[in-house]
């Protein structure tokens, strides 16, 4: 029989990548397929949560699934804006809240309302500037309602073990996140699969458990660590 282990719990999910426009026909993006994020949605719904999936850019076919599970609403956003937003609004109301999609960490400074041109740039190179995107996910942590689980997830190009624990351990102190999922991320491996590896850390300093294998499985060992956090025996 399915679990229901989460049912009654409001939850707050977010997938996918963001893209930040450069042009009216540009941008920069990344990889993530939104696979973790939207299966740990769908483990959250089938466990009994009400779930709000805040979908930014995500592979073809992969919302299919989850957008007919009755629990499950969906929101989408594009930008870092627009997912800050989202999430702000969706964890209001939420006992936890997890940041699965990639967040460009940076946007460019000026949008340009044309299309940028060869002959505007006029050489063989062209420069453009980008700044910094607010961390939504330290912001939510910051702004934590009493009694709220914020996950936070990091994807490392790290091939020390070692050194991606630690590596795990100072981002989830420094974004003051309750628990972060870490996982080792390549051109062929973590983004984009269907198969994922994780440690997951608290912000207090601790390793606490690593899963391997679909990543329906994960999601499942993630809201394992979040029930564990939310009720410590
Ligand atoms: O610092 P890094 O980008 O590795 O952190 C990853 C985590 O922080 C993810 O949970 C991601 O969703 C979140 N993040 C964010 N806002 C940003 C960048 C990352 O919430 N601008």
């Amino acid at each position: 029989p399915a679990r229901s282990d989460l049912s009654g719990l409001e939850v707050a999910v977010s997938a996918g990548g963001t893209r930040e426009p450069i042009d009216p026909v540009r941008f920069v993006g990344n990889r993530s397929s939104g696979r973790q994020g939207v299966a740990l949605a769908l483990a959250a719904a089938d466990r009994g949560a009400d779930v709000t999936l805040v979908a930014a850019h995500v592979e073809d076919g992969v919302l299919a699934e989850v957008s007919r599970h009755p629990r499950v609403r969906i929101r989408r956003a594009g930008t870092v804006d627009e997912l800050a937003a989202a999430m702000a609004e969706a964890a209001g109301v939420a006992d936890v809240v997890v940041m699965a999609a990639a967040v460009s960490d940076y946007r460019a400074a000026e949008v340009s309302e044309r299309k940028l041109s060869k002959e505007d740039a006029g050489g063989e190179e062209v420069t453009l500037r980008f700044v910094r995107t607010p961390d939504i996910v330290a912001g939510l942590a910051d702004r934590r309602r009493p009694g709220q689980t914020v996950v936070a997830f990091a994807a490392e190009t790290e091939d020390d073990a070692d050194a991606l624990v630690d590596r795990a351990l100072r981002k989830a102190a420094r974004k003051g996140v309750d628990l972060l999922v870490a996982n080792r991320v390549g051109w062929t491996a973590g983004f984009g699969a269907s198969e994922n590896a994780v440690v997951i850390v608290s912000g207090a300093g601790d390793v606490l458990a690593r899963a391997e294998g679909a990543k329906r499985e994960v999601a499942d060992s993630v809201w394992d660590a979040v029930l564990s956090a939310r009720h410590p025996r």
